[in-house]
């Protein structure tokens, strides 16, 4: 895999750096619930400050804002609170969010010359957006010298390992919401996986497909029973249900008691392991076991080089005190999965080498 060039190879003393960082964390109640992509942006922050950059500008999009509510809900003033908790220093100032600017996410140039205006170098960070071709990712570094942060350069190390000659029985296991952007990258993973495991509302989407659409080389396992809501609530009516028994109208929020077995059962002969995504609403207690199941079998094989990707499953992961207990935590959910399926992030590929 070609690796952009280092932000350790950066002349920064008296420059004022944009630093884009993937800070897209979960809120809850206008709080940050799980900081992991803020304290992993920070030693390319510090390494920045440390080397007396006169300014550090950090940008990035906060979710997928359409309506004037979601701006309301999506502000980083949260984010920014967090980051000067952690990293109290005067240089270093926060952006508003990024997708506030409807020329963002389409890589406009112009947007990219607001940002870059004032700074001498670019650093990207964002591991998480480097498979976005935003304003923010990939037009800008064509305006002003552009470095790798050390995350990013740690991602690409740690995910190159699943690119290449694994150990196997090599188990995906996949779940989570942004199922529009995952099937496509699912299907199109070859062979490098031998068995796809899929929860979460990726299962609800697949139930009427056919499942052959799979390159013939990778088993598909769906889920057998899923816990059924009445409604989406975290205190709604619930009981097992087979997947293709849901009364009508409910939701599938977890996968049931059997699927929970199957999928550890999976995972525990699997020699690498990559997981990506809830397998239901986790934040509510009800329909969190399937989740948490995963998580432990995910922990529990010791022998098997496993990464965790998409802040979901890494809070999950957090919540359950079992982040120590996985090879990788990556802060990349889609970027990892578009890395793992061969394609160039084009975030990545904006860097020279
Ligand atoms: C993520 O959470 O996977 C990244 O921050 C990218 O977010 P996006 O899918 O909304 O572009």
């Amino acid at each position: 895999m070609r690796l952009p060039r280092s932000v350790r190879d950066a002349d920064v003393a008296g420059k004022t750096v944009l630093v884009r960082a993937d800070l897209n964390v979960p809120l809850e109640d206008g709080r940050v619930a799980d900081d992991t992509r803020i304290r992993a942006s920070l030693p390319t922050l510090q390494l920045l400050l440390d080397g007396d950059a006169a300014a550090v500008r950090v940008c990035s999009h906060l979710g997928r804002p359409k309506t004037d509510e979601d701006r309301a809900k999506y502000v980083m003033a949260p984010v920014e609170a967090r980051v000067r908790e952690l990293l109290p220093d005067e240089r270093l100032t926060v952006l508003e969010n990024t997708r506030f600017n409807p020329s963002e996410t389409k890589n406009d140039e112009g947007y990219a010359r607001e940002l870059a205006a004032g700074c001498d170098l670019y650093v990207n960070d964002a591991f998480g957006s480097a498979h976005r071709a935003h304003s923010s990712t990939e037009a800008v570094a064509h305006l002003l010298p552009a470095y790798a942060g050390l995350l990013l350069l740690d991602e690409l190390a740690h995910l190159g390992r699943l690119l290449g000659d694994v150990e196997r029985p090599f188990v995906l296991i996949s779940g989570g919401a942004k199922v529009e952007d995952k099937l496509g990258v699912l299907r199109n993973l070859g062979g490098r996986a031998d068995t796809v495991l899929i929860g979460g509302k990726m299962a609800e989407e697949l139930r009427n497909e056919d499942p052959l659409e799979f390159p013939a080389a990778v088993t598909v396992e769906l889920p057998g029973d899923v816990i059924g809501a009445a409604e989406f609530a975290a205190d709604a009516e619930s009981r097992v249900c087979g997947f293709d028994e849901l009364p009508d109208g409910w939701l599938g929020l977890d996968i049931g008691p059997a699927t929970r077995e199957r999928f550890a059962a999976a995972l525990a002969s699997a020699r690498t392991i990559f997981w990506n995504g809830p397998m239901g609403v986790f934040e509510w207690p009800r329909f969190a076991e399937g989740t948490k199941a995963v998580a432990e079998a995910v922990a529990a094989n010791e022998a098997a080089f496993s990464v965790v990707g998409g802040a979901d499953s890494v809070r999950a992961l957090n919540e359950l005190g079992l982040a120590d207990r996985v090879s990788w935590v990556s802060t990349g959910g889609g970027a990892s999965l578009e890395l793992l399926e061969g394609k160039e992030l084009p975030g990545v590929a904006a860097i020279p080498s």
